[in-house]
């Protein structure tokens, strides 16, 4: 059984081992909190953003996309806030000099987490989680400009632009899948919290007044979208925030939250933000950002804004603490990734029996079908077929299909479920639309 301690150093080890997640630039020690994502990794999390663009744009009328660039005006975080805003207390140990965030409560105890002195830390100070660079080829400061901390100002700013363009009324939305970058203080617990990840993020605006309701609706769109990843509802909740957790924009705001083995934590929040955003950026740049109402011109307002934002990599981190288990089979232990068939990476794996009898001139034909249909699979011939079961069992690839002594003789092949372990002969020549099938 996997203990909830462990199951994190598992999940890194799988994730490395089978190339889902390797740590950045490993060759030279790696570099703090930056990973980078492996062939299967990047299946993985493209199969994530693909699902959440498809459920946002594609299968809706009310929502457009976007893809703004990282580097903005660096106007822009002024009038957001960040600037002034977007810090953590940082305090410093008074004897191993290592920096910490204020705020956590092993800090508030006033011993140190790293050395255990009770010497104490310096006064909180203010420091700002935007990265810098500079725009040109001077570093001065006149050309000092920032990565983005979250995709959602790109929207802002763009919110006349596509309101022209697309013709859209209000209730509507902007979608945007992006990086953004924050220099954490305390980043870690794998792609939990990292300096550089990806978001996938949604504005939704509405008219003053209708914004409650809005919220209750994107609230529960979210849970929904979340639970057809195939995560366990018994380990999912929201999380309202208290006035001491709203962020400066946000009128109200609730977490979606997965138990992980270190606690509760958010990798998803939809929040209220009123018209903050949109009077800010009308104030700094001096340009109206009211919507006029096409149907009656005198109605004229500054939206409301309702924005749902969720971590692509907590996401995919969430997906693959949920989809681990290690079980007992015929008195073997084997690992399973049990990850959504829309998920995983590879949807089947083909496997010739063995190396001679034509079988593997069968095996690579049904993986080129696979290849003409765009359905990810993997062609195996080597080792025992046990041992080829497990690695794709570990990968989370959900069928693995058998070319056989039987399938020279009736044109079968056989199909193993990864979850049941039930095998079902399937015919050779149907067996892509099989999958295909259950892969939706
Ligand atoms: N635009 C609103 C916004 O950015 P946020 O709560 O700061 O809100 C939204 O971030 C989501 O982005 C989080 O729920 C989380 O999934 C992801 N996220 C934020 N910081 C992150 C970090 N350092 N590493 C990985 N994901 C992060």
């Amino acid at each position: 059984m996997t203990t909830t301690t462990d199951l994190m150093d598992k999940l890194v080890s799988l994730c490395k081992r089978r190339g889902y997640v390797f740590q950045s630039s490993e060759i030279y020690g790696g570099t703090g909190s930056v990973w980078d994502y492996g062939p299967l990794g990047v299946e993985l999390k493209n199969n994530i953003k693909a699902r959440w663009w498809r459920s946002m744009v594609h299968e809706r009328d009310d929502i457009e996309g976007l893809d703004a660039a990282i580097l903005m005006n660096p106007q822009v975080w002024v009038a957001s806030g960040h600037v002034e805003g977007f810090t953590d207390p940082l305090v410093e140990c008074r004897n191993c000099h290592r920096r910490f965030r204020a705020d956590v409560p092993e800090i508030q105890t006033g011993r140190c987490p790293v050395c255990g002195s009770s010497e104490g830390f310096t006064e909180p100070r203010n420091f700002n989680l935007m990265f810098k660079t500079f725009m040109g080829p001077v570093e001065e400061e006149a050309a000092v400009v920032y990565l983005r901390p979250e995709t959602a100002q790109g929207i802002y700013v763009n919110f006349q632009n596509v309101v022209t363009t697309s013709r859209q009324r209000i209730p509507f939305g902007i979608a945007q899948i992006g990086k953004a970058f924050r220099n954490e203080i305390t980043p870690g617990n794998f792609i939990f919290r990292t300096r550089e990840f990806e978001q996938m993020e949604m504005q939704f605006f509405v008219e003053p007044g209708t914004d409650e309701e809005w919220l209750e609706y994107w609230r529960e769109e979210r849970m929904a979208w979340v639970k057809s990843l195939g995560i366990k509802s018994s380990s999912l909740r929201f999380h309202e925030h208290g006035p001491d957790e709203l962020a400066h924009y946000a009128r109200k705001a609730f977490d979606i939250e997965y138990e992980l083995p270190f606690g509760w934590q958010e990798f998803e929040g939809i929040h209220n933000r009123t018209d903050f955003d949109l009077r800010r950026h009308q104030e700094h740049s001096g340009k109206r950002l009211e919507y006029i109402d096409p149907a009656d011109r005198d109605k004229r307002f500054v939206p409301y804004i309702i924005e749902t934002s969720a971590g692509a990599d907590r996401t995919a981190l969430i997906v693959l603490a949920d989809a681990y288990r290690e079980e007992e089979v015929e008195g073997e232990q084997r690992v399973v990734l049990g990850l959504h068939p829309r998920l995983a990476p590879i949807k089947a794996a083909i496997f010739p029996l063995v190396k001679k009898d034509g079988l593997p001139e069968i095996a690579e034909r049904i993986h080129t079908e696979f290849r003409a249909a765009a359905i990810h699979s993997f062609y195996d011939d080597s080792g025992s077929i046990g041992k080829r079961y497990r690695r794709q069992d570990e990968a989370g690839t959900p069928f693995g299909i058998t070319v056989d002594g039987q399938t020279g003789e009736d044109g079968t092949v056989t199909v193993r479920d990864r979850d049941t372990l039930q095998q079902e002969r399937v015919a050779a020549d149907r067996v892509v639309t099989y999958v295909a099938d259950r892969v939706r």
